[in-house]
């Protein structure tokens, strides 16, 4: 009998080993595509508020709702991937066109960050500028094919 509960009680302490080493191995964040998967929440939330402000917009206009709060991991919201676009673009300039810190992952340079072309618009202004006028004047925004 004592044998049988010291076999059921090693039995349970390993199943509760494996649980807490599934639990501590699962990534904190489950889509990350551009940003190291190792980033710090603290990081995490000081990039996502730059971009918000950058862009002059809410935590919900690259994520989806979902009830009354967002998800964050879906990439059901087509801006995330806009925004995804938008982050390697950035870190290619900062890294073929400016002298860098090699020790630091590109993704964090900000020689040239989000604000330095939107200035707290989703659409930076002189672009925005350009688009107004095409609606009212009727000329070709790329006259060169493109867009
Ligand atoms: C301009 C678009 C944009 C805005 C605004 C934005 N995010 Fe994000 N967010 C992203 C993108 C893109 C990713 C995925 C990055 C990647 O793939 O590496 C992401 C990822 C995240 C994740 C990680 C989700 C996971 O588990 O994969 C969290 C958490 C998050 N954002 C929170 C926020 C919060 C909170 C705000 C508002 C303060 C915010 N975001 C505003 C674009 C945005
Ligand atoms: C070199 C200038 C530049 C930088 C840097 C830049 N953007 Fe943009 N972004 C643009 C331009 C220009 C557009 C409009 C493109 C178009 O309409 O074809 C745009 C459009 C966007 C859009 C789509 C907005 C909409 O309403 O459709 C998002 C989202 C976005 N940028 C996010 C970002 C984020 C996040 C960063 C920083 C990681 C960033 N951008 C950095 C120039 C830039």
């Amino acid at each position: 009998m004592i044998n049988l509960q010291k076999q059921l009680l090693t039995i349970f302490s390993l199943a509760l080993m494996v649980f807490i080493s599934v639990a501590a191995i699962r990534p904190k964040y489950r889509n990350l595509k551009v940003l190291p998967q190792d980033i710090s929440e603290g990081k995490l939330d000081s990039i996502m508020h730059s971009y918000s402000q950058a862009l002059g917009v809410n935590c919900e206009f690259c994520h989806a709702k979902k009830g009354y709060s967002l998800d964050f991991d879906s990439d059901d919201n087509k801006m995330k991937d806009n925004a995804r676009s938008m982050m390697r673009l950035t870190i290619d300039i900062n890294r073929q066109y400016f002298r860098y810190d090699t020790t630091v992952n590109p993704v964090y340079l900000n020689t040239v960050a989000c604000y330095t072309c939107h200035r707290g618009d989703e659409m930076p202004p002189d672009i925005k500028k350009l688009k107004l006028e095409e609606k009212t004047e009727k000329k070709p925004l790329f006259p060169f094919g493109g867009k």
